[in-house]
Order: C-alpha cells, then sequence, then structure tokens
C-alpha cells in the first residue's frame, strides 16, 4: 500500500505477483489478488475491487493478469492497495473458488486473505446461512468476508471504522489467522490482523525513520460507533509514530506473513503480535488492541533485517528439509489443533466422525502406505491395537497388490500419504474400492488424488512438504493416527486412563520437539565423526522399531550411505554377524516394555566391540555406561516416544548428507512424488 510515492497498476501487480512468488515454498496450489477496480479511468476512483484467482501456481495467475488485458496499466496511483495470496489447501479442494481473496458478496464489498484455520468455521457459516448468505466456495476463510459485512450492514450508525470491524470480526473468530482485509467502503485503507499465525508489516520511505516503535492504542471496550468512534480515529491519528516522522508524505506499507515477501523492498519491519489490529487510512499507520494485559508491552519495535532474501526463502536454514525438521513443533501442533479438548480429553476429526461407529464394527484396520508413510503405520500399530482392540495390518502398497491380498466388505482400509498421489498407494485404494471395504485417507494434500476417492479421512495440517525426503509428515501422520485410536476408545472405560496420559503427552509434546531439537550441535558432532563410513546400523524394537526403518531410509535417502533399520529381536537371527569395532551402529534404548530386552541386546553387540551410539531417556547412568556416545531425549508416554526418537536420525541425516557435499533436498534418483507403478 502506498501513499503519495506514485506507482502504476503495472508495478502493484508486479509487487504482489513478486511477493507471491517469494512465499511459494509455503503453499502452491492456487492463488488470487484483489486490487482497485483496473477497467475505471479516473485516478482515484477505488469504490470498486477486481478480483482475480486462479487454481495452480502463481506462474499460472501471472498469465491471467498478463491474458485479461486490465486497462489503465499505466496509470500512476497515489494511493493503491492490493491484496494477493497464494493457497496450500487445508479445506476445500484447490480450485479458483476455493482460492483467496475471498469476498463478501458478488459486489466485491469486503475481501479477506488468510493464512491458517478458522476451527469455529462451521458454526458460523450455519448462522450466516441463517442470515441468508450465500456461500460459495468450501473453505473455512469465507465466513470472514461474510461477518464483517454482516456486522457492517448491522452497525449502530452510520460510521464505523474499519479497524473496529475488524476487531469485532475476530473476536468470533477461533483458530489461527493472519488476515489482511479490503473494501470498497473503506478506498485506500487497509487492515491487517494476526492470532497463532504471523504477520508483519513492511516500512518503506525515503525519509529516514527516527522512532523505532509505534505505539499501541488501547480502546479498553469504551468507544461507542458515532461521535466518539471519529475522536477516537483523531486520536489515532495524531498519535502515529510513523505518521509524525513521515509527516504521511511517502511512506509504502507491506503487509505479509513472511519477509521474504517483501524484504527487496524495505528491511524495516513490524512484527504484530496476537490481536494486534494494524491500520492504514489516508497514509498513517496506527496499531489498536482491545485492552492492555499485565506486562504486555505497549509498543512494536520497527526492526531492521540483516537477512538477506536468499536466507529468508528458507528461513535462515540450508535446506528445506533442514527446515521441516524444525518446524516440527508448530506442524505437529497444526495436525492437532481444534481437534483435542484437552479440558474434556476429547478428541474429533470431524472428517471421520460420521463413520466411527461403522469403523467399530470391522474386521480389521489394514494401513497401506509406500516410504515414510508406510513407516508411520508401523509406528502406531501396536497403539492402535492396544485402543482399537482390532486386529491392525500394516502393508507396503505394491507388496499389497503384489499379493492380491484377500479384502473384505468389513474391513476398513487406510490410505497414508503426504502428497496424496503415489502411484502404488492409489491403486491399493482403487483395490480395495471394488472390494467394497471402507476407504480412509491420511494425507497432507487437501483435493489430492487419495483424499478425493476415499471415503473419508484425515488431513494432516502438517503444511507443504518441500524436501524429497519427508519428515515433517512423518511426525503429523504419526499423530493423526494416534488421534484416531483415541477417538475410537472413548467410550471404553477401561481405556480411560491410558488414554488421558496419552492425550497430556500430546499437550506437551511440541515442547518436548523443542527440546530434542536443541541437541543439534551434538549430533552434528556425532556426524562429524561418521560422516565417512560406508554403512550405519539403527537398531531398536517396540514402539521404536519404525524409528529404525525411518531413521535408516532418511540416512539411505539422501546420504547414500548402506543403512539397516533392525529389530532388535532379530539381531541373533542375522545381523549380529555384521558386528565388529568398525561397523557403526545406533540403537534406541528408552525407558518402556521392551527396556531390558534392548538391554540384552546392547550387551550382544559391546561384548563383540561394536561402538553402539545410544539414543535413551534422560537420566540413565546403565546405558551410558555401556554407550560409545548417547543422545538423551526428553521421556514421553511410550507411543509416543518415537516421535521424540526419530527427530534425532532426520537430523543426523541431514548433516550427514551436507558433511559428504550432497544436494539434501533434491537427492539422486528419487522424486518427492512417485505417480508411476
Ligand atoms: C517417495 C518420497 C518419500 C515418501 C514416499 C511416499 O518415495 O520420496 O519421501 O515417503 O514417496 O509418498 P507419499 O506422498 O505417498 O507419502
Amino acid at each position: 500500500l502506498n501513499y503519495r510515492v506514485p506507482r502504476t497498476r503495472r508495478e502493484i501487480f508486479e509487487t504482489l505477483v513478486k511477493g507471491l512468488q517469494r512465499l511459494e515454498y509455503r503453499g502452491y496450489d492456487s492463488a488470487g489478488v484483489a486490487v482497485d477496480d483496473a477497467s475505471k479511468d479516473a485516478k482515484d476512483d477505488n469504490n470498486s475491487i477486481s478480483l482475480i484467482k486462479k487454481k495452480g501456481k502463481v506462474k499460472a495467475l501471472d498469465e491471467e493478469l498478463h491474458k485479461k488485458n486490465l486497462m489503465n496499466l499505466d496509470v500512476e496511483l497515489d494511493t493503491h492497495f492490493g491484496i494477493a495470496h497464494t493457497r496450500w489447501a487445508t479445506h476445500g479442494e484447490p480450485s479458483a473458488v476455493n482460492s483467496h481473496p475471498h469476498r463478501s458478496d458478488k459486489d466485491n464489498e469486503f475481501v479477506v486473505i488468510h493464512n491458517g484455520i478458522i476451527t469455529n468455521y462451521k458454526e458460523l457459516r450455519k448462522y450466516l446461512t441463517s442470515k441468508g448468505y450465500e456461500f460459495e466456495s468450501e473453505t473455512d476463510t469465507e465466513v470472514i468476508p461474510k461477518l464483517i459485512k454482516y456486522l457492517y450492514d448491522n452497525r449502530e450508525s452510520t460510521y464505523v471504522s474499519f479497524s473496529t470491524l475488524v476487531e469485532r470480526v475476530i473476536q468470533q473468530l477461533e483458530g489461527a489467522f493472519a488476515l489482511v482485509f479490503k473494501s470498497i467502503h473503506f478506498p485506500g485503507e487497509a487492515v491487517a490482523t494476526r492470532r497463532g499465525s504471523p504477520l508483519l508489516i513492511g516500512v518503506r520511505s525515503k525519509y529516514e525513520l527516527s522512532t523505532e516503535e509505534i505505539p499501541i492504542l488501547y480502546n479498553n471496550g469504551h468507544y461507542k460507533e458515532g461521535v466518539e468512534e471519529r475522536n477516537f480515529r483523531n486520536r489515532v491519528d495524531s498519535s502515529s509514530a510513523l505518521h509524525s516522522v513521515c509527516d504521511g508524505k511517502a511512506v509504502e506499507y507491506y503487509f505479509a506473513s513472511d519477509a521474504s515477501a517483501i524484504i527487496e523492498h524495505t528491511n524495516k519491519v513490524i512484527y504484530l503480535e496476537d490481536d494486534d489490529i494494524a491500520a492504514v487510512a489516508e497514509g498513517k499507520l496506527s496499531l489498536h488492541r482491545m485492552s492492555r494485559g499485565a506486562g504486555e508491552d505497549p509498543v512494536r519495535a520497527i526492526q531492521t533485517l540483516q537477512m538477506e532474501l536468499q536466507q529468508i526463502m528458507k528461513g535462515n536454514f540450508k535446506a528445506f528439509m533442514q527446515k521441516e525438521i524444525f518446524e516440527q513443533p508448530e506442524s505437529v501442533y497444526n495436525t492437532m489443533r481444534g481437534r483435542i479438548c484437552f479440558d474434556t480429553n476429547t478428541v474429533v476429526l470431524g472428517g471421520l466422525k460420521d463413520h466411527l461407529k461403522e469403523i467399530k464394527r470391522c474386521r480389521r484396520l489394514i494401513m497401506i502406505g509406500c516410504g515414510t508413510s508406510f513407516h508411520a503405520a508401523v509406528a502406531t500399530r501396536q497403539i492402535l491395537e492396544e485402543l482399537t482392540e482390532l486386529p491392525v495390518m500394516v502393508e507396503l502398497a505394491s507388496d499389497f497388490l503384489d499379493r492380491i491380498t484377500p479384502v473384505f466388505r468389513d474391513d476398513v482400509c487406510f490410505f497414508i500419504s503426504q502428497s496424496g498421489e503415489t502411484a502404488d498407494t492409489l491403486m491399493a485404494l482403487r483395490y480395495c474400492k471394488d472390494r467394497g471395504a471402507l476407504t480412509v485417507g491420511v494425507t497432507n494434500t487437501v483435493g489430492s488424488s487419495i483424499s478425493r476417492e476415499t471415503d473419508c479421512g484425515v488431513h494432516i495440517n502438517a503444511g507443504p512438504e518441500i524436501g524429497v525426503a519427508s519428515t515433517k509428515a512423518y511426525t503429523s501422520q504419526f499423530v493423526a493416527l494416534i488421534m484416531f485410536g483415541l477417538m475410537m476408545s472413548e467410550d471404553r472405560i477401561s481405556q480411560q486412563k491410558r488414554r488421558m496420559e496419552i492425550i497430556n503427552g500430546l499437550r506437551t509434546l511440541p515442547e518436548m520437539i523443542k527440546n530434542v531439537l536443541a541437541l543439534d550441535d551434538q549430533i552434528k558432532n556425532i556426524a562429524d565423526e561418521l560422516y565417512q563410513q560406508k554403512s550405519l546400523l539403527v537398531m531398536g524394537r517396540g514402539f521404536n522399531y519404525a524409528t529404525c526403518l525411518e531413521g535408516a531410509l532418511k540416512i539411505k535417502e539422501i546420504t547414500y550411505m548402506h543403512s539397516e533399520g533392525i529389530l532388535a529381536g532379530e539381531l541373533k537371527h542375522g545381523p549380529l554377524a555384521l558386528i565388529d569395532k568398525h561397523m557403526p551402529v545406533i540403537m534406541v534404548i528408552v525407558r518402556d516394555a521392551c527396556y531390558t530386552k534392548c538391554h540384552n541386546a546392547l550387551q550382544q553387540v559391546t561384548a563383540r566391540q561394536g561402538r553402539p551410539i545410544i539414543l535413551c531417556c534422560q537420566d540413565d547412568p546403565e546405558i551410558v555406561k555401556n554407550a560409545y556416545k548417547t543422545i538423551e531425549l526428553p521421556q514421553t508416554v511410550d507411543c509416543l516416544q518415537g516421535i521424540l526418537s526419530v527427530i534425532p536420525l532426520q537430523l543426523m541425516s541431514f548433516h550427514l548428507a551436507v558433511l559428504r557435499g550432497y544436494d539434501v533436498d533434491c537427492p539422486r534418483n528419487l522424486a518427492k512424488s512417485v505417480t508411476v507403478e
């Protein structure tokens, strides 16, 4: 949004599209823009909004903008506010209508872009539908423009400010959001807010910004619409620090969910806090909050970013895989968000609840996937058997098809796939469907083939995964499957204690993941010792067997070292022959029902001069005594421990690959999505 910095429409489009391209790694299934109507001749007639949306990558939107042959591209505008969004579907398949900006009505009175999830959208949608609003998309977001229009249409007096309306909207929203609003009723004005999802404001001015902070304006719930509101607004204007610094002369503001979208324009940014409302009117920025909480900072600092564009794209990480490993506290939380009620110990997976009765009556559960997704099934099999009291089969999709496995009408088949497009998994799905089984998708990609073709399912909400070696999708699949088990056992009295223990474990999981990620330097040091080896064994059993399979797969995939995940119970049946003082072995020995058995395996290894590196729980002197090295993990519930124990192996594979000089995100011969048999 620029103010007295004349820009042509062309420049505005280019800025928006370029910004989206910089954000594309966060989502890329559809994109859209809203700008003041470009078909108008008059320079400052901003009272109608053009909305252009397109399925596919940002490039497709860019082509559409060119195709539309928008008039007056070279007209210079003094003030202009445009918004744009690139989407990664969470509700509703990727399509133009489901993409953002979303609108209040056919006249585009209010348009909104949203990053996050609105968890109470169904209730809001029902309410607004009862008030006569017609919804055009399947998204959670669309309730927001409808709601703001509803509040605007039902305002008590003629004058109400844009930021007040937004404040009222967010009082009704549950979930996570970063929002930017545009309206024909407030031409040239912008309002943005956030809760749970990041949002920053870039400030660009040719005048030196002498102030380093912007005061927050608290309304304390006192002001009303009308006269008081107008007074309040005057106060806002006069106390806007930036305004006094720049004299409202020549400032451009950029709202973005990530600095990468704006870094080429400015390195001066203000990070908004939860429930902050930022408004720009007549070139003046003001920050608002309802009231000041105890200990809350009454100002927001203008910070100077020191980063290079390239760094920010990967958020300071060397590779997307590394970034995705470090995102896990957040991605795992996102899988649970809005689905677990920690007060009542209940879990609701919206996509499964209508089929729950049928699932409970089934003969067996069959979990099918490939690669890492298959490992998520292995990891959760035991706890699913325990919580559902049903037989659980885990199957590699290719082998399942090769065997022409018998499948019955009363089977429930789960298809686990990050991409939702893996050919073998998709064919196994069609095979089970043909035999009348109920099919359930567990995917990270709304609108993917698997999510469309299954009868019901769970979206894991991990956000786009770009690194070929899957990391955050695995931990989110793991959590989603455990939530399914919790949902199945809700009315079993005998399971309540166990369920509570697991739900409590899930509550603290994101924090514990952070603690494991803090071991990165230590893991890097171990990788320094190992990276020239040819082979690396990973051994464990019980709940942590899947960790060994997954850890070994990560090592194979990106370091090209030979690596095997070994079930410790099989040690004496072959793998022990590989052990000598030269063979590096990583063992997972944590305090669970398999502890003593794993300890025995450790004795076998040390007796053959093996030098085990052990992933163990904190404060276990017995293990430390017998280990060559240890990586000590916080302890959680046995069935969740695998989420913590896999992370050091993800990090280890990453460091080994970097040390060996390989491209971590694009390993040779492998693809992110294998859509052929
Ligand atoms: C490929 C990827 C793996 C992934 C597997 C299954 O092999 O390289 O990282 O685990 O496909 O993919 P899906 O999208 O079905 O989870």
